[in-house]
């Protein structure tokens, strides 16, 4: 398997009124990802899928229970080589300073290896003369493509999506979300994605987590899933009926 999650569950401070009380926002998640699925984590605002996809590359840590990827806990790993093997991109583009060739040859450049921008722009459908191009001159459709493509010149084994499309108009989202159905199939990359558009998760996912209060409700092959949801909870979500407060 490429991931696995062991009874995880995360505790986190939160505010209450005046008073900070500790809450387990993830709870007791097990959950196994087989190496090129396509994992849609989907589920309430609030649910803390943010919160377990960024204990897969440790921005932050468990409470209680492990991760493993391929088979090794990440607690144990190198943190630069388990972000190198666990990419990340986020909601909105993140830059770097410099040129779309600098923001792709970013990781590459750090370990001292040899990188070729150009193939990473090919990968995700950028055009090669935007090589030189300051990343700022990108519109954002075409920055999150880069993104993409900078995780992606770091030859992860996994790829992690926080609603990577959100900040995208609809034609740019789709482009996006193809491109990662395109980059699954033909790298044979892991994908977790957490996305709050069910067409999104229906057109890539081979596999669905419903979180909600932290806990995995449902989970099982996104085919199965959308056609008929085994639990009733799952049917409450799909009709846009459950809330955060709905377990
Ligand atoms: N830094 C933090 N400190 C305290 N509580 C937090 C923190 N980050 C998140 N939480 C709480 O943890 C829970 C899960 O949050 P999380 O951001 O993971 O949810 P989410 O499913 O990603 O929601 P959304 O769909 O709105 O992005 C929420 O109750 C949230 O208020
Ligand atoms: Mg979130």
């Amino acid at each position: 398997m490429a991931v696995e999650l062991k009874q995880v569950s995360k505790t986190k401070p939160v505010l209450l009124g005046d008073t900070v009380t500790p809450i387990e926002v993830i709870k007791d998640v097990s959950i196994t990802v087989e190496r090129g699925q396509v994992l849609a984590l989907i589920g309430p605002s609030g649910a803390g899928k943010s919160t377990l996809l960024r204990m897969l590359n440790r921005l932050e840590d468990p409470s209680s229970g492990s991760i493993l990827l391929e088979g090794s806990d990440i607690a144990q790993m190198d943190v630069r080589e388990l972000r190198r093997r666990v990419g990340m991109v986020s909601q909105t583009p993140a830059l770097l300073p410099g040129t779309v060739g600098d923001n792709i040859a970013y990781g590459p450049n750090l370990r001292g290896e040899h990188c070729h921008p150009q193939r990473y722009l090919e990968l995700v459908n950028l055009e090669q003369d935007l090589l030189h191009r300051p990343a700022s001159a990108l519109s954002i459709g075409q920055q999150q493509r880069m993104c993409i493509a900078r995780t992606l010149a770091n030859r992860p084994d996994v790829l992690l999506l926080d609603e990577p499309t959100s900040a995208l108009d609809q034609t740019s989202a789709n482009t996006v979300m193809n491109l990662i159905g395109r980059l699954n199939r033909e790298l044979s990359l892991t994908v977790i994605l957490v996305t709050h558009l069910m067409e999104h998760a229906q057109l890539i996912a081979t596999q669905v987590g419903l979180l909600v209060k932290g806990q995995l409700v449902e989970t099982g092959p996104a085919n199965q899933f959308f056609q008929e949801p085994e639990t009733e909870i799952g049917r409450k979500f799909l009709r846009g009926e459950l809330d955060n407060h709905g377990v």
